[in-house]
């Protein structure tokens, strides 16, 4: 084996996973270290966009629990990334269990707006509900598969009894809320529906204290500074990697070699952060050999749909000055069902709620949009002008003004993005922290005897309980990174050199 300056490691993706293996390494004093990326930018899915003056994030949009213990706020606190309040003790220490109290404006299909205290009853049941959720991993047994199933049968055992003296009118409407509840957690999960996250798995994902904050100059300045400690060059953009062909027995040296489409490189190591969407589409033409079967197959399990953006701004609000949020309740939704029969004709209805850019003063009259699932993919496929028509109508219908105008859109395609095929991963039906642990685990696997840590695994899908998230991505880069240098800190003096003679 190679000592460790020597050794020769490959990064595939310049994500944030990818960046914080690189730059560990560099840290490290291996010598050695490239990233190759298929598309022409880093930052992957932090990619910060403009609509007209201003700057928005077309991915991550958050630090998610912006707390000491979170790596990506202490990240952004040394850049001096954030905005003073999102540094305050005080908001630090806010614990919302993933679910900030954002102020609500809720309007209807009818046109009705509802009262913020109509939603209340509801969304803490709701909330109730997602909190038991959490609770199966942990104790085992669940007694549904999904956790759509477990929350439409304890709404209907629930509200049997919760609200026995409420009218059928507004017990229907509670209902109504319930299905725009169940498409906003699509959102948040990433899934096309609630019936195809499992339940025994969704207490896997840990909150950490700190209300959510965003970056005033875009998500992208962690990106560019951490590039910029790196040695320049270190990134080869336009280059996809095609295969990893590992387990080599000829070469004694580079046990790796990583296709391009024009280059070949011989590697020691090679840290594949591809998003989990192009691992499952492009599995088999990315590994020879190929990947072991209980990889694959937690690869298969795991989930990773689909969430995507739709900003629209406006010359003046039609939402309240505290809004945070708007929700939108089709009151036709009774039956607490998250997916959309027709798509073509109605994919609309999935877009379940905008929420509001602030502060005004730095946004002007922006919301953005958020649709999950397979409606959202249909959307991609969609012209700007049909959406913006198809948005338009829908405000209007709901706000009962005919007169609304967005002045400008602008939407994600993460589905179609063929780097990055859907937006993040969630735990699938019949998953357990043994697929996030298979999805991690470097090749080949234990009790081989061929050269260790040939294929190491990093980004957001391999984090055991920040999946999903900037943060997840960045520790496990991290991981991966740690595993390298500790194997090479491991290694003794005298089998170093029997390695090299
Ligand atoms: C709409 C949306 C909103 C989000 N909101 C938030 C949020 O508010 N907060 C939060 O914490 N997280 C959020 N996330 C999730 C977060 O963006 C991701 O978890 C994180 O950025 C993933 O980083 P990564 O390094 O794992 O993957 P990526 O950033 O996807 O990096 C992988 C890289 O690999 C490259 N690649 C793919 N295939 C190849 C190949 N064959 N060869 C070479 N390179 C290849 C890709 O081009 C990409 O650059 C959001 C994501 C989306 C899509
Ligand atoms: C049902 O109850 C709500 C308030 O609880 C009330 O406003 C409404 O008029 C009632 N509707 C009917 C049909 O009784
Ligand atoms: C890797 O190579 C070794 C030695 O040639 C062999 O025994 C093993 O089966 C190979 N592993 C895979 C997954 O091909």
């Amino acid at each position: 084996m190679a000592v460790k300056a020597d050794a020769k490691v490959v990064v595939v993706g310049c994500g944030i996973s990818g960046v914080a293996a690189a730059h560990r390494l560099v840290s490290a004093g291996f010598h050695h270290v490239r990233i190759l990326e298929a598309s022409a930018r880093s930052g992957g899915r932090v990619k910060t966009g403009r609509l007209g003056d201003n700057i928005v994030e077309i991915g991550a949009n958050w630090i998610h629990g912006p707390s000491e213990e979170n790596p990506v706020f202490r990240l952004a606190r040394k850049y001096r990334l954030l905005d003073p309040e999102a540094l305050s003790p005080e908001n630090q220490a806010m614990d919302v269990g993933g679910h900030p109290p954002y102020v609500p404006n809720i309007f209807c299909s009818s046109g009705r707006k509802l009262n913020a205290e109509d939603l209340h009853c509801t969304q803490e049941l709701f909330a109730e509900l997602l909190d038991e959720s959490s609770n199966f991993a942990s104790q085992g047994g669940e007694p549904w598969s999904c956790v759509g199933d477990f929350i439409r049968s304890q709404i209907q055992q629930r509200a049997a009894e919760k609200w026995k003296d409420i009218n059928a009118t507004t017990r229907s409407l509670r209902l109504c809320m319930i299905s725009n509840m169940l498409k906003l957690e699509c959102s948040i999960n990433g899934a096309h529906s609630m019936d195809e996250v499992g339940l025994g798995a969704y207490g896997l994902y840990k909150t950490l204290p700190g209300l959510d904050c965003t970056f005033p100059g875009g998500y992208e300045g962690v990106v560019k500074n951490l590039m910029a400690e790196l040695p320049s060059g270190l990134v080869a953009y336009n280059q996809p990697v095609r295969c990893v062909r590992w387990n080599n027995t000829e070469t004694r040296e580079n046990p790796v070699m990583v296709e391009c489409d024009e280059e070949s490189i011989a590697a020691d190591h090679v840290i594949v952060t591809v998003p989990l969407g192009y691992l499952k589409k492009h599995h088999s033409a990315l590994f020879h050999p190929p990947l072991p079967l209980h990889k694959l197959h937690s690869v298969q399990r795991l989930g990773f749909g689909t969430n995507n953006k739709i900003f629209v701004e406006f010359d003046s609000p039609w939402w309240d000055a505290d809004c945070e949020v708007i929700y939108l309740v089709w009151e036709d939704e009774d039956d607490m069902v998250d997916q959309v029969p027709d798509i073509p004709r109605s994919w609309i209805k999935k877009l379940c709620a905008f929420t509001v850019l602030k502060p005004t003063e730095r946004y002007g009259h922006v919301m953005c949009g958020w649709i999950a699932g397979h409606e959202s993919e249909f959307m991609e496929t969609l012209s700007e002008q049909e959406v913006t028509l198809t948005v338009t109508q829908l405000i209007r219908r709901f706000t009962g003004n005919p007169t609304i105008t967005p002045k400008r859109v602008l939407r994600s395609q993460w589905f179609h993005d063929p780097w990055t095929c859907g937006s993040y991963s969630y735990p699938g039906i019949g998953c357990s922290a043994q697929d996030l642990e298979n999805l991690m685990e470097p090749l080949p696997t234990k009790g081989s005897q061929s050269q260790p840590l040939q294929v190491l695994f990093a980004g957001e899908a391999t984090h055991p309980h920040y999946y999903s998230t900037v943060h997840g991505a960045l520790l496990s880069g991290w991981r991966e990174a740690d595993r390298l240098v500790s194997h090479y800190s491991s290694v003794s003096p005298s089998e170093r050199l029997k390695s090299n003679l």
